[in-house]
């Protein structure tokens, strides 16, 4: 299968710490809008210009987001059938607080009109700011010049500001600066690619009560259905020869406008400070809150807000950054993607990360178990409490997942949903949804990797036993021990990872996780009756856990059925799996790509094709459980039948390529992993960013090029350099410890930062780490 992204010319420019546009370029507005999105895991601003856009319709998508902030939709089957969702959640594109317009006389700046004499975008990766400048002549001759700056604050997460600067060039004469929140907003619509926007018809939001003077002003509002509430409030301060302020209010808008007698190479400031504050309940102080916020934001000022990110984000760079020698795309590829999964990642616990961060609409915000298999390695590494609130956010969730279990028959335990923001399932197609029964093991097995990474048995016991026990009642509600196959644990009627499969018995990489799952809830149940009696008494006492069951757990786990093919002596991605013809991946020309958007869902699933790694995956996550030549027997097989259709694949091809000594591979896949949204090789970087792909070029390398694995609790790597490049660099953490690893022609070192020493294998020789190194 032939990947994109080994002969394609950059889009953006190589530069390390940053992504720069050159030229205002209409036809890709949409991309960039999400390229140079801002974010701090709350708030995401889509990187619009502020004067809106001007030009032909439907080439900008508007939009500002809020983590967990959604709409309910009434979901209408024209066939339902009992247990189907009947409500969806939609992340609502909210009030817009980046409307800047500017006026020389009565000319408005737009990059539509007149004549634009210097342009530049650039997203500051190493320090979290926007910045566009250009010089803009106008249709009558008038010359300005704008730097504008923007930023989201990852220190005070309610707030983002701008600094808009305008220095006239060659006029005197009135120059206008006009403020807004507006509140006129509207979702995408859904379209022909299910991937795309919502139902959600017209506004949601209602203005409940508004305020303007001339500093600012503010809106609150509320969802329609969902019931939530959302104060927005602004504050503009002005710096400059000002003339006149007038203030203006319309039904879903606020606005002040600032007017100027501008002269001649005088600037003119304006500094807009933005504030989003929500409640789910009650409205109580909100507008108030939202507008302290702000008045705080102007008195602190621009400097300090850019102070405070600049600060943040050397912390994150100086645990998160991978150094690449070698190949500057690959490491402007890596630093933006880790940039946007911070932007993108809920860090309080009661919010996650969505497939496409806060990026742009594409599947409404949902978080799926991209979380946990692909995204939260990253940031346990890079910071452990992020890791432990994105697992609490399942915690937060288990009552739903609970209804969500009863709610499609099953009498008890807990089931997580495919696909949500609030927790409820959100999925309407349960072939490729609900049927995706691993989720309840996924996370199970992510909750596994953070305390084994972290040593943080405070969250196990606390939150993490329960998720566990109440999660793997699943398998045993409904699996089977089955007389026909000698007894073993049979899960029948469940979708795997690989979606162009569905409903299928006994899926391999399902079974393979389930019994993990199995294995570690029993693990956690004695870790805790030993550890912390009294704790487990009172879990065993609330979920009606005893023994008796546990050691059913035990008993499924030890006669898990794993689908094996003896002749070809590969794992059997399910028990009919490979008695279907094989897909013909040569015949099927290009344009049909990604099947999903060509062929009916019955004509894939009756074929051998994948759309994502699927038993490769068991094999990276459980990788200790094959042996390699297991592992290239079935990397063998199942890579000439998979299309890398999800974004999700190709990096986890490339680890198990690494493992395996395909290093040519290893670093193809990787590729087109690492630009795939900088350089948009699905095309739909439009439609937001692919954060579990981003994730996934993280993990290529920790995983893949360095073979990083816990094996019985020892950290172990077994790194090569690719032979593009010269040297990487990154740090780990395991159990409170921080380790610096650099690879290069000369080998491996291992620099203990942090924490007690610690005996590692490298390539399965022993190391002992001390603090004053190797
Ligand atoms: C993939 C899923 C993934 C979802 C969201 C789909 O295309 O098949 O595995 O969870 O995208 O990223």
């Amino acid at each position: 299968m032939k990947k994109k992204g080994n002969n394609q010319q950059p889009i953006y420019p190589p530069h390390d710490w940053e992504i720069v546009e050159e030229k205002f370029c209409p036809a890709y507005n949409q991309r960039n809008e999400t390229v140079f999105t801002l974010g701090n895991g709350y708030l995401g601003l889509r990187g619009n210009f502020e004067e809106g856009y001007h030009g032909p319709d439907g080439t900008s998508v508007e939009g500002t987001y809020i983590n967990g902030f959604y709409e309910t939709v009434d979901i209408k089957y024209p066939e339902i059938a009992y247990g189907y969702p009947e409500k969806g959640q939609t992340m609502l594109n909210v009030t817009n607080g980046k409307v800047i317009k500017l006026y020389l006389e009565d000319e408005e700046f737009h990059m539509f009109s007149g004549q634009l004499l210097a342009y530049q975008r650039r997203l500051d990766l190493r320090n979290g700011v926007l910045h566009r400048s250009l010089v803009w002549r106008s249709p009558a001759g008038r010359e300005v010049k704008l730097e504008i700056t923007r930023l989201v604050s990852f220190t005070n997460k309610h707030l983002a500001a701008i600094a808009y600067e305008v220095t006239p060039l060659n006029f005197d004469g009135k120059i206008r600066l006009y403020s807004a929140l507006d509140g006129d907003v509207q979702n995408q619509q859904a379209g022909t690619d299910p991937r795309v926007g919502s139902h959600l018809a017209g506004r949601a939001l209602e203005v409940l009560a508004q305020n303007v003077n001339d500093k600012g002003g503010a809106l609150l509002q509320q969802t329609k259905k969902s019931g939530f509430y959302l104060a927005c409030a602004m504050r503009n301060q002005v710096e400059g020869p000002l003339a006149q302020v007038k203030t203006e209010k319309t039904p879903l808008r606020v606005g002040v406008a600032y007017e100027f007698a501008g002269e001649a190479g005088r600037t003119i400031w304006l500094y807009k400070y933005l504030a989003y504050v929500t409640a789910k309940d009650e409205a109580h102080d909100l507008l108030q809150q939202a507008e302290n916020l702000v008045r705080q934001a102007e008195e602190a000022g621009f400097t300090r807000l850019r102070l405070d990110q600049q600060e943040y984000m050397a912390a994150f760079w100086a645990q998160a950054d991978i150094e690449v020698k070698g190949d500057p795309l690959v490491q402007q590829g890596l630093r933006f993607n880790a940039f946007h999964l911070l932007q993108a990642v809920g860090k309080d616990g009661i919010t996650n990360i969505g497939a496409k961060g806060l990026t742009g609409e594409g599947y409404e915000g949902h978080y799926f178990w991209d979380t946990e298999i692909y995204i939260l390695p990253f940031f346990t590494n890079c910071n452990p409490a992020i890791g432990r609130a994105l697992l609490t956010y399942r915690y937060h969730t288990l009552d739903r997942a609970r209804r969500r279990a009863l709610e499609i028959g099953l009498t008890r335990g807990a089931l997580y949903p495919w696909r949500t923001i609030g927790g409820d399932e959100c999925s309407t197609f349960f072939p490729a949804g609900t049927a995706q029964y691993h989720i309840n093991a996924d996370i199970a097995y992510a909750i596994k990797k953070y305390v084994e990474l972290t040593g943080d048995r405070d969250f196990l016991f606390t939150y993490g036993a329960e998720i566990l026990f109440e999660t793997a009642r699943l398998w045993m509600e409904i699996g089977a021990f089955n007389p026909r196959k000698e007894n073993r644990f049979c899960i029948n009627v469940v979708t795997g990872p690989d979606e162009y499969t569905a409903l299928v018995d006994n899926n391999c990489y399902t079974n393979l996780m389930a019994r993990e799952h199995l294995k570690y809830a029993v693990q956690t149940a004695k870790w805790m009756e030993a550890e912390a009696p009294a704790q487990y008494q009172n879990l065993c006492a609330k979920i009606g856990l005893d023994a008796e069951e546990i050691m059913l757990w035990q008993k499924a786990a030890e006669h898990m059925y794993i689908p094996y093919d003896q002749r070809l002596g590969i794992y059997a991605q399910d028990d009919t799996f490979l008695d279907k013809p094989v897909w013909d991946l040569e015949a099927t020309p290009p344009e049909k790509f990604p099947l999903l958007l060509h062929y009916h869902p019955l004509l894939i699933y009756r074929a051998q094709v994948c759309k994502q790694a699927d038993v490769v995956l068991a094999l990276f996550l459980l990788s200790t459980q094959f042996t390699t030549e297991e592992k290239r027997r079935n990397y063998d097989y199942y890579e000439r039948i998979t299309t890398h259709d999800s974004s999700l694949s190709p990096a986890i091809f490339s680890i198990v390529a690494s493992e395996i000594g395909y290093h040519d591979k290893a670093y193809d896949y990787f590729t087109a992993t690492v630009r795939l949204d900088l350089d948009d090789y699905h095309g739909n970087t439009k439609d937001g960013l692919h954060m579990a792909c981003m994730a996934g070029s993280w993990l290529a390398v920790v995983y893949g090029f360095a073979g990083m694995r816990v094996a019985d609790g020892v950290l172990c790597f077994a790194p090569y350099l690719p032979e593009q490049w010269e040297e990487y660099r990154f740090n780990v953490t395991h159990q409170g410890r921080i380790i610096r690893v650099v690879v290069n022609k000369e080998g491996t070192s291992y620099h203990l930062l942090k924490g007690d020493p610690l005996v590692i294998l490298d390539h399965q020789e022993k190391r002992v780490l001390t603090t004053k190194c190797e």
